[in-house]
């Protein structure tokens, strides 16, 4: 049996993959023994994760935790509405949740928003390159990964531009680490967004924008939405959005750095290059380590041996099934051009299509055919925000590195903390420096 996992860990947080390697060794499904002392199903294997995605005896509603204390202060309310999205859901809930969100979120609704990520995009770069000539170093999460996606879904919930910052601020400190902050900053920010949201649903009832979200709220009515379950909503946007698509951004940026010459051939190569590269950073460093748990309704012989029985946890490992040898030769180099449009590798990943044919599962990728990724999950769950985190991925990075042409990292790639867990995954820091200009 493999080592105990302990997700904490700042090495296995850094560098996950030579373990989920040796796990998948073993098998695509292993019982491993978690360093707070439970045991949990790890799901490694590319194929067994898609069949447990779109499995239903695998649930996501979180058990029921006897004497969960009562929400008893704005914070607390705060996020337990936030527990009632649909994430945590199934069928029949989980349909009505999402066919509701799925029509807000057309594909002409967020193709409209292109001009204004771009706009978005051009005012953080200016600000990336005003900090770097003033101090030398800069963070590019700080300064630009994390503040992107934040404004984007601004844009989505139809927030008004003079509380974006608020927005950003309450957004970043519910997102760190408590201790990393003053005393009582996180629960402030927690009872602000609850109520931020309350008013901000209310006044979508009575005048209502042309955001995804007015559509949202629009529709909730007829749909059988209740109020906690549009706040649950505003919730589960802001957070399903934004740290992942920070990631991404962080993720690919580095990658770029420290890969000059996938750089030069995304700036020569244009929008097929660099949709390209934002495909095979999600399969290389998916954003999401895992999805979120599932837990067994009854017991489930997956074959090979791999029997779970009911009431057991079960994390599909997306990071681990992105770097399956069987899927993807050579899994561990990053290689844009598996997913260039027109090859044998990856066609049509980068557009809605490929995400809807990810979906469906219909396409059956062959050994030595490399599949499309997991790193939008797989069957009813699948990302909502897929298209508007692709579209602002292959927005915000050309425009970053050609505004920037000299960006260079400021540290060591492997000094970079990663945040611990196994839910999301990304360089917490970006330090970076304009070292030669041409
Ligand atoms: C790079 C960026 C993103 C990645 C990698 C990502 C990944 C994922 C994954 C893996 C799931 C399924 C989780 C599971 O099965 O447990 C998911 C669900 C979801 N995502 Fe994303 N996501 C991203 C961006 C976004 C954005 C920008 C939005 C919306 C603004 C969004 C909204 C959602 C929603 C609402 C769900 C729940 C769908 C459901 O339960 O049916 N995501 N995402």
């Amino acid at each position: 049996m493999p080592e105990t996992l302990n997700p904490a860990d700042p090495g296995f947080a850094h560098d996950p993959y030579p373990y989920y390697a040796r796990l998948r060794a073993r098998g695509p499904v292993a019982r491993v023994a978690l360093a707070n002392g439970t045991h949990a199903w790890l799901v490694t294997g590319y194929d067994r994760a898609r069949e447990v995605l779109a499995d239903p005896r695998f649930s996501n509603v979180p058990p029921p935790r006897a004497g969960r204390p009562k929400p008893d202060s704005p914070a607390r309310r705060a996020q337990a509405c936030l527990a009632r999205h649909m994430l945590n859901s199934d069928a029949p809930d989980h349909l009505r949740l999402r066919r509701l969100t799925t029509a807000a979120f057309t594909p002409r609704r967020v193709d409209a928003l292109r001009p204004r990520i771009e706009r978005l995009t051009d005012g953080l770069v200016a600000e990336v390159s005003s900090l770097l000539a003033r101090e030398g170093t800069v963070d590019l999460v700080d300064a630009f990964a994390f503040p992107l996606p934040v404004l984007v879904i601004g844009e989505v919930l139809g927030v008004p531009e003079a509380d974006r910052a608020s927005l950003r601020e309450w957004t970043y400190r519910v997102g760190s680490p408590t201790d990393a902050l003053e005393r009582g900053a996180t629960d402030e920010a927690w009872a602000a967004l609850h109520a931020y949201f309350t008013t901000l649903i209310a006044h979508k009832r009575r005048s209502p924008g042309d955001d995804l979200f007015s559509a949202l709220v629009h529709d909730a009515s007829e749909g059988g939405l209740d109020d906690g379950e549009l706040l649950a909503m505003a919730f589960l946007l802001l957070f399903a959005g934004y740290e992942t698509t920070m990631n991404l951004l962080a993720s690919a940026s580095l990658l770029l750095l420290t890969h000059p010459r996938e750089l030069a051939a995304a700036r020569e190569g244009g929008e097929a290059r660099w949709a390209a590269v934002v495909e095979e950073t999600l399969r290389h460093a998916s954003p999401l380590e895992g999805t979120t748990w599932r837990r067994t309704t009854e017991r489930v012989d997956l074959g090979g041996g791999a029997v779970i029985p009911a009431e057991e946890s079960v994390l599909v490992v997306l990071a681990a099934a992105g770097r399956d040898p069987e899927r993807f030769p050579d899994p561990d180099a990053f290689r844009p051009a598996r997913y260039l449009a027109g090859t044998a590798t990856g066609d049509g990943t980068a557009t809605d299509d490929g995400a809807r044919r990810d979906e469906g599962g219909e396409r059956d990728a062959g050994v030595g055919r490399p599949a499309p990724h997991l790193a939008f999950g797989h069957g009813p769950h699948f990302c909502l925000g897929s298209r508007l985190a692709r579209m602002e991925a292959t927005i915000a990075l050309p425009r970053l590195f050609d505004a920037l042409p000299g960006l260079a990292l400021a540290t060591e790639p492997e000094r970079l903390p990663y945040r611990p867990g196994l839910l999301v995954r990304g360089p917490r820091e970006l330090p970076v420096t304009h070292a030669a200009r041409h």
